[in-house]
C-alpha cells in the first residue's frame, strides 16, 4: 500500500520548526491514583520528563500506564478517579492535580489517547481542523499545517477521506498530527505501535524522533511493546500492577537478563508478569 511506504520515502530533511511554548520538566512525585475512591490503580509513582526527552512508559496490561497519563493530563474526574496522593509539576511552581484537562492542555501538555483519537466520520483535514481550534493566529494555523503535512506527507494526499477509512497507522498518524497542530511542549502518546506492522512502527518512530529533534517537543510514548520503546527513549520507566518496579537508560535495561527475558522475549518461557521473572536471578542483577 502506498501509505505505507510513502512516509519515510517522502521525509523532508530540514522542516522548519515553529516556534511553540518552551518544554518544561515534568515531575510526578509519589503519585497515588484511586477509582471509585477504593480501587488504587498508581502507587506511588515517581517519574520524569526532562524537557526536551523522550521518556517511555512500558508495561503489561493493567500495569496503570493510562490511569498514570491520566492523572497528568486531568482525564481522572470523568472516569471517577483521584489522584489521592502526591504531587505532578510542570515547571517551576506549576501544580497540576486537580486542574481541568482543559487548563492541563493550555500549559502545553497534548495527549494522543489510545481510542478515539480522531472523530471517524469526519475528513483529514476537518479533523486537523477541530485540532487547532480555540488556537488564534491564523497564519499561525496554516504554517503549522505545513509543517506536520512535513512529517505526514500521506494525510496531505488523504485530506478528503473520511478519518474511518484510514489504516492503522494512518489513523495513528492523524491522532499524532491532530495533538501537534495545538503546538504541544510535551505530546503524550498512549499505545503508539499498538496494532501496527513493524514496519510501520520503525518510521512512526522515526518521526517521533525527528518531532523531538527539530520541533523540541517532549514525548512521553506509553507502550506494550519493549522493543519500541527501548529504541526510541532516553530513558524509561518499567509499570507494573500500579508501580514502577525498575527504570534505566535503553542500555542499562537491554542488558539486564530479567528485562531480556520478560519483556524482549529472549528467555524462551511464557511468563505473565516480570514478577514471576526467575527470583534470583532478578535479585543478582537488581543489586549487582
Ligand atoms: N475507569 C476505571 N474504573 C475502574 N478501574 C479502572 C478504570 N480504568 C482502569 N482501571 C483499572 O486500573 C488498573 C490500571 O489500568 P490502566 O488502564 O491504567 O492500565 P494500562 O497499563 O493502561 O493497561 P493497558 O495496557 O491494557 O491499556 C487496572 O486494574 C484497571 O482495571
Ligand atoms: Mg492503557
Amino acid at each position: 500500500m502506498a501509505s505505507e511506504t510513502s512516509t519515510a520515502d517522502a521525509m523532508v530533511s530540514d522542516t522548519p520548526a515553529v516556534p511553540g511554548p518552551r518544554p518544561r520538566d515534568l515531575v510526578l512525585e509519589h503519585v497515588e491514583v484511586t477509582y471509585e475512591g477504593v480501587f488504587l490503580a498508581a502507587h506511588g509513582v515517581n517519574l520524569r520528563v526532562p524537557a526536551g526527552k523522550i521518556i517511555g512508559l512500558l508495561g503489561s496490561n493493567g500495569a496503570g500506564k493510562t490511569t498514570t497519563l491520566r492523572a497528568i493530563s486531568g482525564f481522572l474526574r470523568s472516569e471517577r478517579a483521584a489522584v489521592s496522593n502526591g504531587t505532578i509539576s510542570y515547571g517551576e511552581g506549576v501544580r497540576l492535580v486537580g486542574r481541568s484537562p482543559h487548563w492541563v492542555a493550555r500549559q502545553g501538555i497534548v495527549v494522543v489517547p489510545e481510542r478515539d483519537k480522531v472523530f471517524a466520520g469526519l475528513s483529514v483535514a476537518e479533523n486537523l481542523k477541530i485540532g487547532s481550534a480555540g488556537t488564534r493566529n491564523r497564519t499561525g494555523k496554516r504554517e503549522r499545517l505545513e509543517v506536520i503535512y512535513g512529517y505526514f506527507p500521506i494525510l496531505r494526499e488523504r485530506g478528503t477521506q473520511k478519518a474511518g477509512y484510514l489504516s492503522g497507522g494512518e489513523r495513528q498518524m492523524l491522532g499524532i498530527a491532530r495533538a501537534l497542530m495545538r503546538r504541544p511542549s510535551l505530546l503524550m502518546i498512549d499505545e503508539l505501535s499498538l496494532g501496527l506492522a513493524p514496519k510501520i512502527i520503525e518510521d512512526l518512530l522515526e518521526i517521533m524522533t525527528r518531532i523531538n529533534e527539530e520541533q523540541g517537543t517532549s514525548i512521553l510514548v506509553v507502550e506494550q511493546n519493549a522493543a519500541a520503546t527501548l529504541d526510541v527513549s532516553d530513558f524509561v520507566y518499567i509499570m507494573e500492577s500500579g508501580r514502577i518496579v525498575l527504570e534505566g537508560t535503553p542500555g542499562e535495561l537491554r542488558d539486564r537478563a530479567d528485562v531480556q527475558e520478560f519483556y524482549l522475549g529472549m528467555g524462551g518461557q511464557e511468563v505473565r508478569s516480570y514478577g514471576e521473572v526467575r527470583p534470583h536471578r532478578k535479585a543478582a542483577r537488581w543489586w549487582g
